[in-house]
């Protein structure tokens, strides 16, 4: 949802900022812009475009300019249509202040009618012009003081960097629930949405928290908070990978993430099991003894994430035997909510930052509940809103469409559900040992898959459907989120509806979708509801419908019954949700690819939603 960033240092910044707004591209695309303090303040460049960072680019042009203090954007419209006024940075009316904001200022009709009646002329339809004005009025010569009265008069949740003709070599910002870090380089500071941004050029950050004003000039950070101004404020070093940011030799950042999957899922696992079986979970903020008495989980999350506590669900009640809630945070926020103490939440979002299931943690946190962020990013929001965290260790995922963070996900679930599932006495040690062994193939199995010659069967296999108007998805038990998650990954990659549903409730209203030749995907790996699986391919079959089912390899079964199958590797069938998705995602990416779309940034979507 909108990346920003700006620089302040030494350097000639343009192509630092155009190259730092490539790596947030993936938070939003529709447009972008960068303003540039020439002249040693004398005047903004501003320079906006619709569309992607390319055509910012070539609206920028070759030239070299010396500025050395500049803000960029890209963004994700949520105020005002897609045009080149609406783009960021916004200016004021004297063309003296520049703004790039994130996020949303709620109460922006009545700043802006007050401003207008003050005769200020509004130039787009954005929320985040009133900014430039405001900073504009308060304005006495210090520019983190106007901000921070700025900050008095506005409400919303937002991230949002000023600069001012009168002030270079400064940058100021501020963050009210949106993420804004500090990059600390050498003679050199950044602030940015998120770490990549800067990678490039430095590993320390330096982290703000929600409602702070921050200051920085090339070799200083200044930070307010209420409590007066804040100049120690710590350096962390980034472990992250710039690799990640790079597509290595992949035509996608999505097709390189599908073949990271065999690496997310062993750096997940990495030390946290121990050869008995045993399971450490380093940071959940709650000992063996206070999780052993945890008597219901709650995990809230949105999307894919979703679809991943979807699984987590069976892995926790079936190894551990403890009773397990799976809601979308959107819904779960504004439910009456019963959490309580001895409740643990779950907050799953690879972002750390997606506002619906931060809201829904924090309302579970106000209860009393131990809530627990499953995340892929150190010092995201959701890490700072929770009393624990398990992290994913999948790295930077830059494809909209989530694929590695989401077996990572599912990876970290079942760790979780092997620990409780002990500590509980659910499972025995012989048990235990056994899952854990189970669990420390899964990496070897989809690597094993993915250097086979199925992919290149399922692209064959997805070729021949890729001008199918419709799919309908259906399994069973484990495979229900398979088939969600398999469904969200084609329709927002291709833009063809599908429905994902139980395979049980086909008959309850879906089946009148099907006519002759409708393709309908069936998870129909081995496991206790195999069976059940091929009577509703039966059912499917006798419309006349072509199914496409993904099975489990060395099933004899299924070939008599699908039309084609897409092959996954043998594991406990609890397991298939990792091994199984793996064609699903593939089916879905060669499909999109055969209608010519781009799947790293499908339209509409954004990678981190950090609006309700
Ligand atoms: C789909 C996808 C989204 C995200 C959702 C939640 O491929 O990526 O559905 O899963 O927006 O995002 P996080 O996990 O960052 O909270």
């Amino acid at each position: 949802m909108c990346g920003i960033i700006g620089y302040v240092g030494s350097r000639s910044c343009k192509e630092l900022i155009l190259t730092g707004l490539e790596r947030l591209e993936y938070r939003g695309y529709d447009s972008a812009g960068i303003a540039l303090l020439e002249g040693g303040g004398s005047h903004l460049e501003l320079v906006r475009a619709i569309g992607n960072l390319a055509v910012l680019r070539e609206a920028v042009g070759e030239n070299s300019s010396p500025a050395t203090t500049g803000l960029g954007h890209t963004r994700w419209a949520t105020h005002g249509g897609v045009t080149v006024a609406n783009a960021h940075p916004q200016v004021d009316a004297e063309g003296r202040v520049a703004v790039v904001m994130n996020g949303i200022i709620e109460n922006y009709m009545s700043l802006r009618s007050e401003l207008a009646g003050q005769g200020v002329a509004f130039r787009s339809e954005t929320d985040t012009e009133v900014l430039p004005h405001l900073i504009a009025q308060e304005y006495r010569g210090d520019l983190a003081e106007a901000v921070r009265r700025v900050t008095e008069r506005i409400q919303g949740h937002y991230a949002f960097v000023a600069m001012h003709c009168d002030e270079p070599g400064r940058l100021v910002g501020a963050r009210k629930e949106c993420p804004l870090m500090v990059g600390v380089g050498d003679g050199e500071r950044f602030l940015a949405s998120a770490i990549p941004a800067f990678l490039r050029h430095t590993r320390d950050v330096q982290l703000l928290e929600s409602g702070e004003v921050v200051s920085i000039d090339a070799s200083s950070t200044t930070i307010w908070n209420g409590h007066g101004p804040e100049a120690d404020r710590p350096v962390t070093r980034v472990l992250m990978d710039e690799d990640s940011a790079e597509k290595g030799g992949h035509e996608t950042f999505m097709l390189k993430e599908i073949h990271e999957q065999p690496t997310a899922l062993w750096d997940t696992l990495g030390d946290r099991l121990g050869a008995d079986g045993s399971v450490d979970l380093e940071a959940l903020g709650l000992d063996d003894a206070s999780l052993a008495r945890v008597e219901r989980i709650h995990i809230v999350a949105c999307g894919t994430s979703f679809h991943a506590g979807l699984v987590g669900r069976y892995l926790i009640e079936d190894w551990a035997r403890v009773p397990v809630h799976c809601e979308v945070a959107s819904e779960y926020r504004y439910r009456t909510c019963l959490a309580g103490p001895g409740d643990l939440i779950i907050g799953i979002t690879q972002s750390g930052e997606t506002a619906d299931t931060l809201a829904a943690m924090r309302v579970a946190r106000e209860r009393g509940a131990h809530v627990v962020a499953l995340t892929n990013i150190m010092g995201s929001q959701a890490t700072r809103d929770s009393d624990g965290v398990i992290f994913t260790r999948a790295g930077l995922e830059i494809g909209v469409a989530a694929t590695k963070t989401h077996t990572a996900q599912v990876m970290a679930l079942a760790l979780l559900a092997l620990k409780l599932g002990r500590l509980k006495w659910a499972l025995t040690s012989v048990g235990a040992l056994e899952l854990a062994e189970d669990l420390r193939r899964l990496p070897d199995l989809v690597q094993a898959y993915l250097h086979s010659a199925e992919p290149a069967r399922v692209y064959e296999v997805a070729g021949r459907y890729a001008s199918c108007p419709f799919f309908l998805y259906l399994g069973r038990h484990v495979g229900v989120p398979v088939c969600f998650e398999g469904a969200l990954k084609l329709k927002e990659i291709s833009y063809i509806p599908t429905e994902a549903y139980p395979a049980g409730e086909m008959k309850h209203g879906p089946i009148a979708l099907l006519e002759p030749g409708s393709p309908v995907v069936v998870v129909a790996t081995d496991g206790h509801v195999f069976d059940k699986v091929v009577s509703n391919i039966q059912e499917v079959k006798a419309r006349g419908a072509a199914v496409i089912a993904v099975a489990t390899e060395g099933n004899e079964e299924i070939g008599h019954h699908a039309d084609d199958v897409l092959w996954c590797p043998r594991t406990p069938s609890i397991l298939t949700p990792v091994t199984a998705i793996v064609p699903l995602q593939l089916f879905a990416y060669a499909i999109a690819r055969a209608n010519g779309l781009n799947v790293d940034q499908p339209r509409n979507l954004a990678k981190t939603v950090t609006v309700e």
